[in-house]
Parts: structure tokens; C-alpha cells; sequence
């Protein structure tokens, strides 16, 4: 790619296809060969042509914030070249600008680099939700919360398919470890993946439609996902209407024929002849209907016809490196400024007596590793980036794998000494590149011993200690308080190291927000114990308690909370107003609060929007985020801004009846600045639906009780007893099974007559 290099070929003209492809025709002329073999790959990033009938093959790549196509046919994790691609922040910092708006705009960036390229789907975004800040991937991924997560997610998608080109939603579902990914069950009750590891595929799905969904290694409840019909089929497809291919994670298809049964469409990479005469064989044996591998193919051919014509447009780079170091300053979250005699450290004045440390300065971690890993244009660090704006000394302070050799301690004493004059100390400080990668996990929550020496030996010599780190997740941070300020860029891509300088010069106001919390200690994250698993299995037992819903629920102290960030100017919250209407499934919830920008500068603040069920007969968690908006004020401006709530927004996913259910009651709709920042709140009154499960002989009383139709077969039944019950004695009757009255010989019914009574009451209500 070159600066506004025009792709040449007849592909320029976008709407004028020079190529169609009549898919159903196509289809109709198919041998059963033909059709099997567009079910896998070519090659590892090709799908396969059937040139007799004019299909041409397309090209995939990764993925997720820039496109990384090989120059050659090569490996699949990034060690052969790529060609160069901007190298867009990761989805840790895309997502944590909370700005859909800027989001969609990297998204049709990446989307005009991905067709200019001749590629037809690019391989992301991820939306795997993050359980645990350990997990060795989670900088390709969004946040702890299912909505932001969707939101953003759904962004990308439709900006990148904008520009006539694919994505892959990945990785489908309950990927959230890199331990054991390829064999591992995720154990995981139908609720919590209703509500907190399916509802960001749900949102994409639903409103962006990615062209395809990569499933992934893992198991599902024991069963792989490639070859779960529950998820591929039910789910996805019957449910939430996905109209385009599911395609494998790279290498997760173990076995053809049940995965196509389950709803995959298309294996990659390419796996030699077998699976494709295994599918042929099954087809002619009788094993899978032929109009399973049909639907298959056809979905192949559709996504093939809908990519033409591939390739066009032109890749305006610096362009492109601009979005990227708007999009990273976007992200960078300022978690702490304090005052130093008497005004904030951030933002710098200048560069007149700033002592710049740390080797990240210079050499920059502005990605993760593993298939994700783009070959940038060009590469911005954030020590030339502050020099550019003046003379700026520079200490390295320590040692990092891959970057110049060096003493620790030496490096650390020159980097003391120079402290001690210094006016201000800008510390880059951040996580070794191997700790973050695809393929394992990470193998601390802290920063590297050396590093934290390093950041208390210089604060205790210099009171004006900035922290700025590089680091795909959480890390955690017991010597914040030893430091002015920290302000968190995550992997910014290769533009972070200006947008570096923009934030800490002021030129650009700090404006994301932490899209997951940050903890103390490894011991307080929802999935300790219960991480990685043991023996194939990782047992999700926090359940629906993830990221914030964990610890607010709990009440466990966090360094910061979820959807916390500051920025150079201070919000403040009107009163919220809040009315329902409707019911049940019908309900909604209009919600309004003026934020007025309080301070001297302009600043974006997110008003989160969060929904508490103080009333609901199953768990909660105390709040949960359901909707969000990013305002850009000038200092003094005010804005109303509106929210609506639907029932879904008020719902949890009823394990029983297995369908999402309003209950009725009061609701408290919260508007803050994070989940434990909330700075008004209403109450509304929801009339909610009637909740009873369908009766049987096992239900207990108090079900036949609540039940409209059973309470009157079951109160005689008591009464007729005659017995006098006190209050523990009724309690204990209560929660025993009307069956069991049988069982102990005092029951006025016998079993027929209890199943006949069951029927007729489900039939009074339905
Ligand atoms: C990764 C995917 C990636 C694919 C192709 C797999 O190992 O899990 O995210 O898209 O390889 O490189």
C-alpha cells in the first residue's frame, strides 16, 4: 500500500460489479464433490473457486484492528511478513473511547484497507467478554459488559462493511481463556450465557449483520463448539436471524459432517482431501441430508457473490495514521490526577524540566501477539513524539525483553539521579509484550518487579510523578497512591505514541473511560478459583457476577471502577427523570439528565445509564449498564440527554421457563459516571408480566400456590388436613414437592389423579 495509491483494475467503480454470480444456479449445477469442497478451504486464507462455474475464490484475513495479510502463503500466527496495514488501537483501547461514532470511522478505515487490499472479509471483531483480567487475549477484546461490548462491536462491523467488504464476528462462544482453548469445556449455566457471554454476539448480530461468525476452539457445555446446533443453529440463526456463513476458528473443526449438521458452513484453513470425501460419504451413506451441505455451500457461494467485485478504492495513509492517534487518545483513560502544590500534574505546562522514563518511550508496545499482530505503516513513539515539542531528557530505568540490554539496577540508579532535578517525571511503564498473547495466558496481574522498584524509588525522590502505561488488561496497581497521576493507553496502535504527547500536553483531552475494573489482587477477580479449570473443564461458578456485577454485588474494594476516567475538566448530573409505560413485554422506560461541563475546558463525559432490580425473586447483580452516551461540552454547556429502556433492558433470562422474563416491581434506573459514580437516580414502577411454570407432580406447594390455576387445587388439599401448621412447619411444607405428600402417605390423590389435576391447571392458563 503507498500514500493514495489508487488500486488499479476494473474494480474502482464501487456498484458496478464486473462479476456475478447467480448463486442458486450455481448451486444447481454442483456436483456433490463440488459441493463438499466449498465447505473447507484452499489454502489457509482462501476460499475454494469451482472455475467451471465462474466462482472465483476470496481471500480473508485477520484482524481485528488492522489488516494483516500475509505476502506469502505462510503460518497463521503472524511470524511470516504481512504487508503493511495500519496498525489501529486494539479493541482494550478502541472500546474504551465508549465512542461508536469514532468507532465506526476506524471501522470504515479498516474496511477501505481490507478492500483495497483485493480481501474480502476481514477476520474480527472480537467481542468475547472478559472474565478474567489473566486471560492472554482479552487486548483483542472489548470489556467485562455484554452491552459496551455489543455496542462497539456492532460499530466496527457495520463501518467495515460499509466499504463492501466481510467481517468475523469471533470467537462464538465462551471463549474467554487462552489455557487448554482448543480442548477446554466452558461450563457455563444457560442464564449467564444468556446474559453476560451471548448478548454482544446478540447486538452485533442483530443490528450489524456481520457477513460471517467465526466459532470457536472451544467446548461448550462438552460439546465443541464447531459442532453445536444449539449455538450455531438455534441460537444464532433461528433466533436471532444471522443470514450469513458460519466459518471455523483455524483449526476447530475436528470432524466435517456433525459440525455441518450443527450449522458451520465453511472449515478453515485447508485440511487435505479427507474431511471433504468424509462429507461425501456421509451425504451418500445417508448420515447428513443432502440439504444440510447445500445450505452450506450455498452460504459459501453468497458470501463469495456478495464480496464481488473484490478489491478497490484507495488507502489514504496518513489519513489513516491521523484516525489512528485520534482513536488512541480516545482511548486513554486518566484514571488519577491529584494535585501538587495545588494543581494537577496533568496536564503538562510543557517539556521545560520534563524527565521522560522508562524504555516504553522509546520502545513502544502499542499491540499483542498472536494472529492479530499487523505490520504497521509507520511506528510513532512517544519519546520523539514530547522531543518534536522541545528538549526532553531521557532515562530508560529498565530492561525489557526484546527491547536494548541493560542493568536494571544501574538503569534504575541514573533514572533516580536525574529524578531528583527533574521538574515533572513522565514514567512509561506496561507489561512485557510475551506476557500478552494469543495462545496462553498471562502469567501475572502486577507489572514486572523491576518496574515497580524503578516507579518507587523515583517517587520517592520526585512528588511529580506521572504514570503512563501500556498493557492489554488490567493490571494491578497497589503504588498508585505513590504517583500523581496514571493514565492508562492500553495498546494504542502505532499512532499511540503521539497521542501520548496530545494527553499530556493537553492538546487533546483525555476522554475514555475503563471498559473493565481494576482490581487489588488476583483473589478478588470473579473467576479466581475457578480459572483456567482443571481436568478439560472451566466451571464459569461466579455465574452472572462478571467484571463490575461481581464486585458491586459483593461490595469488594477495586483500585477503580468499571467505566471510571478523568479528564482535564469535572460533569455534573442533574436530576434524573424517569417514566414507564407499557407492560411486560411491552414495557419501556424513557430516562433524562441534563450534564453540564463545570469546569474551565472542554471535556467528553459517558453518562452510563445502570438498572437495578432491588425487587427480583432470582439473583441480580446489584446494577447493571444499559445504555451509554459520550457528550462533548464546552466549558458551562449543558445537555439533556435521553435514554429509552425496553423490556429486554429490564429482563433476566428466567431459568425455567427459558425466555426472558420483566418482573414486576419497582426498578431503580441510575445515571453516573461509573458503577460506583453514580450521581442521580429514579425510581419507576414496572407492571411486569405473570411468572409460573408449567405444574407437575414435583412442583412443590408453594409453586402450586403462585400458580392462578393450581392454588385452588392445593389450598383445599392443605385445608382438608386439617392439622393447625406454625410458621416453621408451613415454611418447611412449602418447599416440598405435592408428589411427596404422596410418598408420605397423606396426599387426598393418588399420582394419576395429581398429573390429571397438573394438566388441567397448565390448560386454565394458557
Ligand atoms: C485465531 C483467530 C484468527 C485465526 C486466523 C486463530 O488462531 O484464534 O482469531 O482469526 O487464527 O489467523
Amino acid at each position: 500500500m503507498s500514500d493514495a495509491a489508487p488500486t488499479p483494475g476494473p474494480h474502482d467503480e464501487p456498484g458496478q460489479p464486473d462479476r456475478t454470480i447467480d448463486v442458486e444456479a450455481v448451486l444447481a449445477g454442483l456436483t456433490l464433490e463440488e459441493k463438499a469442497s466449498l465447505t473447507s478451504g484452499a489454502d489457509f486464507w482462501h476460499t475454494k473457486p469451482v472455475e467451471r462455474l465462474g466462482v472465483p475464490s476470496v481471500m480473508v484475513t485477520d484482524g481485528p484492528h488492522g489488516l494483516r495479510k500475509e505476502a506469502q502463503q505462510a503460518d497463521h500466527l503472524g511470524i511470516g511478513a504481512s504487508v503493511p496495514a495500519t496498525c489501529f488501537p486494539t479493541a482494550a483501547a478502541l472500546g474504551s473511547s465508549w465512542d461508536v461514532d469514532l468507532v465506526r470511522r476506524v471501522g470504515e478505515a479498516l474496511g477501505r484497507e481490507t478492500r483495497a487490499n483485493d480481501v474480502a472479509v476481514l477476520l474480527g471483531p472480537g467481542v468475547n467478554i472478559k472474565r478474567t483480567p489473566l486471560c492472554g487475549r482479552n487486548f483483542e477484546y472489548v470489556s467485562e459488559d455484554p452491552v459496551l461490548a455489543g455496542e462497539v462491536g456492532a460499530a466496527l462491523v457495520a463501518g467495515i462493511q460499509s466499504q463492501g467488504v466481510g467481517t468475523s464476528l469471533k470467537h462464538y462462544a465462551a471463549n474467554n481463556q487462552e489455557t487448554d482453548r482448543m480442548r477446554v469445556s466452558a461450563d457455563v449455566d444457560e442464564r449467564t450465557l444468556r446474559e453476560v457471554y451471548l448478548p454482544a454476539f446478540e447486538r452485533v448480530v442483530t443490528r450489524a449483520q456481520p457477513w460471517t461468525v467465526m466459532c470457536a476452539y472451544n467446548k461448550v457445555n462438552g460439546t465443541y463448539a464447531s459442532e453445536h446446533h444449539w449455538l450455531l443453529t438455534e441460537v444464532l440463526r433461528d433466533e436471532w436471524g444471522f443470514e450469513g456463513l458460519v466459518v471455523s476458528d483455524w483449526g476447530a473443526v475436528h470432524d466435517r459432517v456433525p459440525a455441518l449438521a450443527a450449522g458451520l458452513d465453511l472449515q478453515m484453513p485447508a485440511s487435505g482431501p479427507r474431511p471433504d470425501e468424509a462429507v461425501v460419504a456421509a451425504v451418500r451413506e445417508g448420515r447428513l441430508p443432502e440439504r444440510v451441505l447445500d445450505d452450506a455451500a450455498r452460504r459459501v457461494l453468497r458470501l463469495v457473490a456478495r464480496a464481488q467485485p473484490v478489491g478497490g478504492g484507495t488507502v489514504d495513509v496518513d489519513a489513516h495514521h491521523a484516525l489512528a492517534r485520534e482513536a488512541a487518545a480516545a482511548g486513554s483513560v486518566l484514571l488519577r490526577n491529584e494535585p501538587v502544590d495545588g494543581s494537577p500534574v496533568l496536564p503538562l505546562a510543557g517539556t521545560d524540566g520534563l524527565l521522560v522514563v522508562g524504555e516504553f518511550a522509546r520502545t513502544p508496545r502499542y499491540q499483542g501477539a498472536g494472529s492479530s499482530q499487523v505490520n504497521p505503516t509507520r511506528l510513532d513513539d512517544a519519546l520523539t513524539a514530547l522531543r518534536a515539542l522541545g528538549d526532553v531528557a531521557f532515562e530508560p530505568g529498565f530492561t525489557i525483553e526484546g527491547g536494548p540490554e541493560g542493568d536494571d539496577e544501574a538503569l534504575r540508579a541514573a533514572a533516580v539521579e536525574a529524578a531528583r532535578t527533574a521538574g515533572t517525571v513522565v514514567l512509561f511503564l506496561g507489561l512485557p509484550g510475551p506476557d500478552e498473547s494469543e495462545g496462553y495466558d498471562r502469567p501475572r496481574l502486577g507489572l514486572p518487579e523491576n518496574q515497580v522498584a524503578l516507579l518507587e524509588a523515583v517517587a520517592a525522590v520526585n512528588p511529580r510523578v506521572a504514570v503512563v502505561l501500556a498493557n492489554g488488561s488490567a493490571v494491578s496497581m497497589p503504588w498508585r497512591g505513590l504517583v500523581a497521576a496514571v493514565l492508562e493507553t492500553w495498546l494504542g496502535g502505532q499512532a499511540g505514541g503521539s497521542a501520548v504527547a496530545d494527553l499530556l500536553l493537553g492538546r487533546v483531552a483525555p476522554a475514555g473511560r475503563l471498559t473493565e475494573t481494576i482490581p487489588h489482587r488476583l483473589e478478588d477477580t470473579p473467576a479466581f478459583g475457578n480459572f483456567p479449570g482443571e481436568a478439560g473443564h472451566v466451571r464459569y461458578g461466579e455465574g452472572v457476577l462478571v467484571g463490575y456485577r461481581w464486585y458491586d454485588t459483593r461490595g469488594i474494594d477495586v483500585a477503580y471502577p468499571f467505566g471510571h476516567g478523568l479528564t482535564y475538566t469535572t460533569f455534573g448530573y442533574g436530576d434524573v427523570v424517569a417514566a414507564a409505560s407499557g407492560t411486560g413485554p411491552d414495557v419501556s422506560v424513557d430516562v433524562r439528565v441534563t450534564v453540564t461541563n463545570t469546569g474551565a475546558v472542554a471535556g467528553a463525559e459517558v453518562v452510563q445509564l445502570y438498572v437495578r432490580d432491588p425487587q427480583a425473586s432470582v439473583l441480580r447483580p446489584v446494577r447493571e449498564l444499559k445504555a451509554f452516551t459520550k457528550v462533548h461540552l464546552e466549558p458551562g454547556e449543558q445537555r439533556e440527554v435521553a435514554f429509552t429502556l425496553d423490556a429486554r433492558d429490564l429482563s433476566y433470562w428466567h431459568p425455567g421457563l427459558r425466555r426472558w422474563v420483566v418482573e414486576g416491581g419497582e426498578f431503580v434506573v441510575e445515571v453516573g459516571a461509573s458503577s460506583r459514580d453514580v450521581r442521580a437516580a429514579a425510581a419507576v414502577e414496572v407492571e411486569g408480566e405473570p411468572l409460573w411454570a408449567p405444574l407437575d407432580g414435583m412442583s412443590t406447594i408453594a409453586e402450586w400456590l403462585e400458580h392462578p390455576a393450581g392454588r385452588d387445587v392445593v389450598g383445599p388439599m392443605l385445608e382438608a388436613d386439617g392439622r393447625e401448621l406454625d410458621d416453621s412447619m408451613r415454611a418447611m411444607m412449602m418447599q416440598m414437592p405435592v408428589r411427596v405428600l404422596i410418598d408420605f402417605g397423606i396426599a387426598p390423590v393418588d399420582e394419576d389423579e395429581l398429573a390429571a389435576l397438573a394438566a388441567r391447571a397448565n390448560a386454565a392458563v394458557r
